[in-house]
């Protein structure tokens, strides 16, 4: 089956609200609640002294009520007497701002002394309800760093001393990993480091890495310890819900210690993107346990109340997001949460039951999907299949942010891109990682790699010789995992793949270089001298030229007419090419004028496409879709009425009109499992609405 249903979050409620909300939940058709998630101080009211007879009661009813209980550790916030018992426990900023109590979250990720007191909990929860029959799997606490990913304190420093100590070994080590000899900042011992807390200047970008890869590393040991409490008492699996693409945690190396990986995702309804966005939070989930579905923890029915401005779902969008999920993996749909709070910080977020109570689109909305999701039970647990990767590194990310220049760091941007391209030519994708079996990919996309080491490129050049098509954009292997900068022409040890290296980058920048500010524009009839003086690289978009010669030419006229003109953006590079090296586009603009921008180049049965720059929209398009005739890989979107995604998830055809005109298809045989209708050959999907085809045996 696929599960249905809420955080729900009781203690906020009278024993009648309770009793109501549970008849409610029977007639949205809710199979499962997230419970207690922040009961902390209601369950141990002070120290030590525990309550659960009220919890007890809740859990009985649910049982009764054929319910099941993904039961948390109820740790997510710590009670105020844990903060008035322990300050330290209390989290302190970049800045050394000790933050204080009334809002959620609030704990030093390496305080041992909320470590413990956690993961106690943890255990008295598992002790008491490990064996209750209507708990089918934990849920340890939440978001972890959504709020606090870093913490400055003197704990936390002492415990970053010993993580480096592990790591490194000797002194010495670090003092080389971290560059010390420049700035004078060599360490005699690691009783001398910090965090890096608030700086005069640029700070050490490798203490800058380390820090982000021992921040997260605590607040995974925050978890592995309630964990581990749950296992004394209790097998069920475990989950803690993550948040998309979310950078301060590694989530590739978290997946490992995770039973069911679990997703937040709150695409902004007032941005045509939220469709995407659903699709690429969806697919990373899928990813991290390499193609297990996961449970969709939460999302909101219509809006959130954290945004400057909350806009609402329009109607069916709920719906169609919910069932895109399923389509992209997902066996359960859940939503932060199921009574809309009357008080506290999120009175404004919507729930299942709004405050306007049943006489409420929203309610209607909600009985719907219930209905929906019954009818999909047969979708649960299959596989998608993507021939699609595209390659992601929390690590390499953290170096990237901790890099000082060249260009600007654009985030995560590249992945959601490419992703998007992907995506938009109805192609289904999956992520990989450095550890990932690339086997079978046709095409794999390798977005702004910062930081590669030499096996992972090994493990992309040994892919694109078993038949992969590999993409690789700019700026990628610049410096090694260490973020110790290549010499000899960065991205080399991709060289037998790209045929390309980087001998220099010229940066595009806009009108922040014109310094406006400081002097005057030039005035040519008497600035004689600075009116003569060209300054090409002053721009934001680099127009490209496609020679009629190059294949690009040929699939851009098929794209569209008239044919687009490629840009590039934010980065621009200088690349020496072997011979054999065929070029896709050049650029145009100052220095680099008629130099190579995209490239390509053969490799035993695959190939290695290198974009010196990063394309814009119908760049990626037409990149992919060269690599995909290349590959011999259909699009399935090309062709596809506009706002229709198609989708496959075992033997089950999701068709999804995200789109705001009725769509008609042809070539859809098979039953609805939503309606019941048997569609042959053609189907017409009203705006906002889906389909979900069974295949005939
Ligand atoms: C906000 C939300 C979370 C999560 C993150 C991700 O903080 O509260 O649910 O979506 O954004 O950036
Ligand atoms: C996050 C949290 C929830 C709630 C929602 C609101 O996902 O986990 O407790 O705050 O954000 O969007």
């Amino acid at each position: 089956m696929l599960h249905y249903g809420a955080d729900y979050n009781p203690e906020q409620w009278s024993a009648a609200t309770i009793t109501d909300d549970i008849a409610l939940m029977r007639e949205a058709g809710v199979t499962m609640v997230s419970l207690g998630i922040f009961s902390w101080s209601k369950i141990e009211v002070t120290e030590g002294e525990f309550d659960f007879t009220w919890l007890d009661a809740v859990i009985d009813q649910l049982y009764q009520a054929g319910i099941s209980i993904d039961l948390a550790t109820a740790t997510a916030s710590p009670p105020p007497w844990l903060a008035t018992n322990h300050p330290e426990t209390l989290p302190v900023t970049q800045t050394g701002v000790r933050l204080g109590v009334g809002s959620r979250q609030h704990y030093c990720p390496s305080s041992p002394i909320f470590r413990h007191l956690a993961a106690r909990m943890a255990g008295k929860m598992a002790a008491r309800y490990g064996k209750h029959p209507a708990v089918k799997m934990w849920h340890i606490s939440n978001e972890y760093g959504c709020h606090i990913s870093r913490c400055y304190c003197e704990v936390s420093a002492r415990d970053f001393r010993r993580w480096l100590e592990e790591k490194y070994g000797d002194i010495s080590q670090l003092n080389d990993a971290w560059g010390t000899a420049f700035w004078s900042q060599h360490y005699p011992s690691f009783a001398h480091i910090n965090p890096p807390a608030a700086m005069p200047t640029l700070a050490n970008p490798a203490q800058e890495a380390d820090f982000a890869a021992f921040s997260d590393d605590a607040l995974l040991q925050c978890y592995l310890g309630e964990k581990q409490a749950i296992r004394e008492y209790s097998d069920l699996p475990v989950t803690t819900n993550f948040m998309g693409l979310f950078e301060p945690t590694n989530y590739r190396r978290w997946a490992k210690h995770i039973d069911i990986i679990s997703d937040d995702s709150y695409p902004n309804p007032a941005a045509a993107h939220h469709a995407r966005e659903a699709a690429l939070s969806a697919d990373l989930m899928r990813s991290l346990k390499d193609g297990q579905p996961f449970m969709l923890l939460e999302q909101t029915t219509a809006m959130v109340q954290w945004r400057e401005r909350n806009v609402r779902k329009r109607p069916g969008v709920f719906a169609l997001e919910s069932l895109q999920r399923v389509a992209h993996g997902a066996d359960a749909i859940m939503q932060f949460q199921w009574r809309q709070s009357i008080r506290g910080a999120e009175t404004f977020h919507s729930a299942m039951v709004p405050h306007a109570g049943r006489d409420s689109r929203t309610w209607t909305e909600v009985v719907e999907l219930g209905a929906q999701l019954k009818k999909l039970a047969p979708v649960a647990g299959t596989r998608v299949n993507s021939p699609v990767a595209i390659v992601m590194d929390w690590p390499s990310q953290w170096q990237r942010e901790a890099a000082i220049g060249p260009g600007p760091n654009q985030g995560w941007a590249a992945i959601r891109r490419w992703h998007a391209t992907c995506f938009e030519a109805g192609v289904s994708v999956d992520f990989a990682f450095a550890d990932s079996d690339l086997n079978g990919y046709r095409i794999i996309v390798v977005p702004e790699y910062f930081a590669m080491s030499a096996k992972v490129a090994s493990n992309l050049i040994a892919a694109a010789k078993r038949g992969a098509h590999i993409l690789v954009t700019a700026p990628t292997a610049v410096t090694d995992e260490t973020g110790c900068a290549y010499q000899g022409g960065y991205g080399a040890v991709l060289e037998e793949l790209t045929g390309v290296r980087v001998v220099d980058h010229y940066l595009p920048g806009g009108s922040e270089l014109h310094e406006a500010q400081y002097w005057d524009a030039i005035d040519a009839r008497v600035d004689r001298i600075s009116a003569a003086i060209s300054t090409p690289d002053a721009i934001d978009t680099l127009a490209l030229h496609v020679d009629e010669t190059s294949p690009l030419a040929r699939v851009l006229d098929r794209m569209c007419r008239p044919r687009p003109q490629l840009h590039g953006r934010a980065w621009a590079e200088l690349l020496s090419a072997q011979s054999d090296v065929e070029v896709l586009a050049e650029f145009t603009h100052g220095d680099l004028a008629g130099k190579p921008a995209i490239t390509y180049r053969r490799c035993a049965t695959g190939g290695g496409t290198y974009i010196a720059t990063d394309g814009d929209a119908a760049l990626r398009a037409a990149v992919l879709r060269l690599a995909a005739a290349r590959a011999r890989l259909p699009l399935p979107g090309v062709g596809l009425p506009s706002g229709v995604e198609v989708a496959q998830r075992g033997g089950f055809t999701f068709v999804l009109n995200h789109g705001d005109r009725a769509a008609q298809l042809r070539g859809f045989c098979g039953t609805d499992l939503l309606t019941g209708t048997t569609a042959t050959g053609h189907l017409v999907l009203p705006p906002r609405s889906a389909a979900v085809i069974a295949a005939e045996d």
